[in-house]
């Protein structure tokens, strides 16, 4: 905060300069009594029409003051606001609802007043989760419920592991009619293993019984070429714990998973990302101890320290009743730097195979230099100067796709390539689960909408073993290393999980999951939500309307539309601007929606209206970057 910063033409020391749309994370623990500043468009723009940036200061969830819309060559503006017992303080920078051109923001001369000596951390942890400020999902009854996706795909051969996802009191007995042989459940834990041998389909009823009642479930199980016949579900390192990942935490979030009830809603996937490798030499303190050779004599990976025991840890996971996954990239180090499986891509798949993995993310990074030519190439694989079309960039995936395949085992396999070469119409044929289609995200409300409301060129691939994936989640304590609660707000957050949901994504918890908190829980356990991203139809939304202008105000709605397997459809209404808008829609055909529709809440899971489409019109209150989640199904 040392820099002088040309704002209105005078030099106002200590402050920062940004562009819109930005937030500032500022941990100041109850530390601070106020907070002042100047703010304004930035003077590199001057005279710029195209200027216009909003200032918010955010104190535990609630607006403590705004600056109003502000345009270049406007006076700055001065402000003191009260911060007394503020634990996290938010310093955004909105682009006022019409995109972030020329939208250069300062917050100049910035000060906070203390009572006591006391040094404010810009990371780190804070004493306090942020304020959570509304909780929409109905906790689930006591009573059994089976929740989770309808369907399941496995291959012949492949070891079957899928646990009944139901919540409920406990203790419960499952039942499982119908179980093809080869199959057994373990009514205590509700987990079904075993394998099956040939192809064919199946439909089972799942049952669940505790001491207040029963539930039970038409369930399909579909023994095929295709697995992930719904969007994986689960958790990933990345998001929290990058660089610093280890066993031990892996073993945690998977703890995690099973006692905070998430395996109940149908989340399974425990995703060991980048860092369970060893590391080239480095000079970062942090990974030092990870620098030791790639491989045994022989040429297999070996683990590193942190993970000492790979099947071990495999095991551990299994038993719980979910799955595990690992990383790592066709060059020859991952993007941190680690072991890739450049020219041991065979070697690589039987190992995760034999160590009992689930789940393969596999990341270009330095795969750029094998393409470009900059590293060897004695196998001579396709390289960009000598490919007349994409060739050279499907490649690896093809080489690593197929070595999955030849395992004993259903290996989802995530292409991350941030979207290059139009990914989503190669993907499916290099026997690709999903695919990242952007660079990664990251706990902001610009990255939410660069990535989420980008996916519609995406979305004619998107089908039941073949998923578009705009990236993990960033809700809860997220942080690359050194985790902190999101920056995202409370409605940005219920925008990303529905966003997620309606694009038909694979869900990867990116947080740390000792940490999970009760809002936090109510936007990853909302089954009916999470309904809208199982459902077996795999369907990916797009945006069907947007809306610019309500009254004579600018407006930026997106309404997005998803067709479900039960013959409904789910619409989520996005509210990009940052007020909340109160709005008469009447468009549905538009939607493809006609005749009479009884209208559902998702996230109240309440029935709100029933509607003549040809007349009636549906007043929706969205708030500030909020949405409205609702499920329209024919009635009479
Ligand atoms: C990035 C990738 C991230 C994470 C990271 C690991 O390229 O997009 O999701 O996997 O590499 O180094």
């Amino acid at each position: 905060m040392a820099s002088l910063w040309p704002l209105e033409g005078k030099d106002l020391s200590g402050g920062v300069g940004t562009v819109a749309e930005s937030v500032l994370n500022i941990y100041l623990n109850g530390g601070a009594t106020t907070f002042s500043a100047h703010v304004g468009a930035d003077d590199c723009k001057r005279d710029s029409k195209r200027t216009s940036v909003e200032f918010f200061v955010i104190g535990d969830g609630k607006q403590l003051w705004r600056s109003g819309v502000m345009h270049a060559n406007d006076a700055a503006k001065a402000f003191e606001v009260s911060v007394a017992g503020v634990n996290q303080l938010l310093l955004k920078v909105g682009d006022a609802d019409d995109g972030n051109n020329d939208d250069f923001a300062d917050w100049a001369d910035a000060k906070f007043e203390t009572t006591i000596a006391k040094t404010f951390k810009t990371g780190g942890e804070p004493v306090a989760a942020p304020v959570a400020p509304y909780i929409l999902t109905p906790a689930a009854p006591p009573t059994p419920r089976i929740n989770g996706a309808n369907v399941f795909g496995v291959r012949p051969g492949s070891p079957f592991l899928f646990t009944i996802p139901a919540t409920g009191d406990r203790p419960m007995e499952f039942s499982a009619a119908n179980l093809p042989s080869g199959l057994i459940l373990d009514k205590r834990t509700g987990q079904i293993s075993g394998t099956l041998q040939s192809k064919g389909e199946f439909v089972v009823t799942l049952g669940a019984r505790n001491s207040l009642g029963s539930a039970e479930k038409q369930f399909r199980i579909v023994c095929g070429d295709t697995i992930a016949l719904t969007p994986p579900m689960g958790w990933n390192s990345w998001n929290c714990f990058a660089h610093m990942v280890s066993a031990d935490k892996v073993k945690s979030a998977a703890d995690a998973m099973v006692r905070s009830g998430l395996i109940n809603h149908g989340w399974t996937y425990i995703n060991i990302d980048d860092f369970w490798e060893n590391h080239i030499p480095t000079s970062e303190k942090d990974v030092q101890d990870l620098v030791k050779p790639f491989r045994d004599e022989k040429g297999f990976i070996v683990s590193n320290a942190r993970f000492p025991d790979m099947k071990g840890l495999a095991d551990y996971v299994h038993d719980r009743g979910l799955k595990i996954g690992l990383y790592s990239s066709p060059g020859p180090t991952t993007c941190g730097g680690c072991a890739g499986s450049w020219m041991h891509e065979a070697q690589d798949a039987q190992t995760y195979a034999k160590w009992g993995f689930d789940y393969l993310k596999y990341d270009w990074c330095s795969y750029g230099d094998v393409t470009s030519g900059i590293i060897a190439n004695p196998l001579n694989v396709p390289v960009r100067k000598n490919s007349k079309n994409d060739d050279f960039a499907i490649y690896p995936y093809k080489v690593m796709g197929g070595f999955l395949r030849d395992q004993n085992r259903d290996i989802v396999f995530s292409l991350c390539q941030y979207g290059g070469n139009d990914v989503w119409k190669w993907g499916g044929a290099v026997h690709g689960t999903c695919w990242r289609t952007t660079g990664d995200v990251n706990d902001s409300w610009r990255s939410i909408k660069e990535i989420g409301f980008y996916q519609d060129k995406a979305a004619p691939y998107a089908k039941p073993g073949n998923w578009t994936d705009p990236d993990m989640l960033i809700v809860g304590w997220v942080g690359w290393g050194r985790p902190h609660p999101t920056s995202l707000t409370t409605d940005e957050q219920y925008t990303h999980i529905s966003l997620w949901c309606m694009l038909a994504a694979p869900l990867l918890i990116g947080c740390d999951m000792t940490k999970l908190d009760d809002f936090t829980l109510n936007l990853l356990a909302n089954d009916e939500v999470l309904a809208v991203d199982q459902d077996e139809l795999g369907k990916q939304a797009t945006c069907a309307i947007k809306v610019s202008e309500i009254g004579n105000r600018i407006a930026d709605l997106r309404v997005y539309e998803k067709e479900l397997a039960d013959g409904g459809r789910a619409v989520a209404f996005f509210n990009l601007g940052t007020e909340q808008v109160n709005f008469e829609f009447n468009d549905f055909t538009k939607l493809n929606l006609s005749g009479k529709k009884a209208v559902r809440d998702l996230w109240r899971q309440q029935n709100i209206a029933t509607l003549n489409t040809a007349k009636d019109s549906l007043p929706l209150p969205i708030p500030g970057h909020g949405v409205l989640l609702y499920k329209f199904t024919t009635t009479k």
